[in-house]
């Protein structure tokens, strides 16, 4: 099948350069350590029913954009939790528990984090309590009860349900399992980062030697771009161009990348990729992106489900792909680069270019997922 989506008139909403853009290998891995990202791998690799997940090629859209190669990490089937986020919550659950079946977990999440936390939980016979927003859907607040999870819904936004998470869990002396960051609570978010870092160790190993030119991370507090570039540093031997990606409505990185600080912005309409409508980028995340990402680019929600369309209809690779809406901005980002000749120009994408995207989640909110597709 051709690509039935008019791909050649995608554009993205907003690019920037980094202007403080320096790459510093060692400066990056002092913040996530190479201690950090290994001893993740040793523990996450013994699991039971772990295996790599694929490393998937959009040979069809490559062509399209004239590309040489389109790699797409096909995270919908990790674990089947259907996100990388199995990777990072669950981790941290078990590092800082030590095997002390007394303590209660606590998270607020947007969905696939406290998935994580919970399947972690539920795995070491820990009893564990998530606070979701009201944006969270039920389908997904009923997949972490079905991890026997007690879930807590907050009014307002995720900021709001972190604020009664915090509350709640130092009333009651529980022990929190947080994918951000804030002055003097890093220990935690650091070992989601290097959970999700195994993702970077496997592609390294399935690249087998091709080098990658281009890589698009999805942000939405920063933790798995962040992870990513620290494993750009451990593993690979070359840097590529890095460019974080994030919804039109939730730039959070771009805009501190501008200010060249952090910078919180205020989000007007919650994005349809709820997993990256997050208003702030966490403080570990930003003190790796902030020197070593080479741009940053933003997408508006419109072609989320012709994308997940094009996915599942294998109109951009042989094989038919799950990939729910976080899925998506990378390769919506890469058609609407491609379509701009001058920034193509400028980034050096082209004929030789080898592009590493990532589809970080399948189907995780099923219903949301059906209805995406049967738009
Ligand atoms: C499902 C999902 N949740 C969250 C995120 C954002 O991750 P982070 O908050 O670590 O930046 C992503 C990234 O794309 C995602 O796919």
């Amino acid at each position: 099948m051709s690509i039935k989506s008019e791909v050649e008139k995608w554009k993205y909403s907003n690019f920037l350069s980094n202007k403080k853009n320096n790459f510093d290998k060692s400066k990056i891995l002092n913040i996530l350590t190479k201690n950090d990202i290994d001893d993740a791998y040793k523990t996450i690799s013994k699991w039971d029913n772990y295996s790599p997940t694929p490393l998937k090629n959009l040979k069809k859209l490559s062509k399209k954009l004239k590309l040489n190669q389109i790699f797409y990490k096909d995270e919908s089937k990790r674990f089947h939790l259907k996100s990388f986020k199995a990777l990072g919550g669950a981790y941290a659950v078990e590092k800082v528990t030590k095997g002390n079946k007394e303590i209660v977990i606590s998270t607020a999440t947007a969905g696939n984090h406290g998935r994580s936390v919970a399947w972690g939980a539920k795995k070491l016979g820990l009893k564990c309590k998530i606070f979701i927003s009201e944006f969270v859907s039920e389908f997904r607040a009923e997949v972490m009860r079905s991890f026997g999870a007690e879930v807590i819904r907050v009014k307002g936004n995720y900021d709001n349900s972190l604020k009664e998470c915090i509350k709640k869990s130092e009333q009651n002396n529980w022990q929190i399992v947080q994918d951000v960051a804030w002055q003097d609570y890093k220990l935690v978010p650091k070992l989601t980062m290097a959970g999700y870092s195994v993702m970077m160790k496997e592609i390294a190993d399935q690249l087998n030697n091709q080098n990658i030119s281009h890589v698009i991370l999805q942000v939405g507090v920063g933790g798995m771009a962040a992870a990513m570039v620290a494993g750009i540093a451990r593993y690979l031997n070359y840097v590529p161009v890095i460019i974080l990606v994030e919804p039109e409505s939730a730039a959070c990185a771009l805009e501190s990348i501008k200010a060249e600080k952090l910078k919180k912005i205020s989000i007007e309409k919650e994005s349809i990729m709820g997993g990256m409508s997050c208003d702030e980028v966490s403080l570990v995340p930003w003190e790796i992106l902030k020197n070593s990402v080479n741009h940053c680019v933003t997408v508006s929600d419109d072609y989320i489900a012709p994308t997940i369309k094009s996915l599942a209809n294998s109109e951009f690779s042989d094989e038919k792909i799950i990939g729910g809406e976080c899925s998506t901005p990378g390769i919506v980002s890469l058609i609407g680069l491609s379509n701009d000749s001058l920034i193509k120009e400028k980034i050096n994408l082209n004929e030789n270019s080898n592009v590493l995207l990532f589809g970080c989640e399948g189907d995780a909110d099923e219903e949301l997922y059906k209805k995406l597709l049967n738009s």
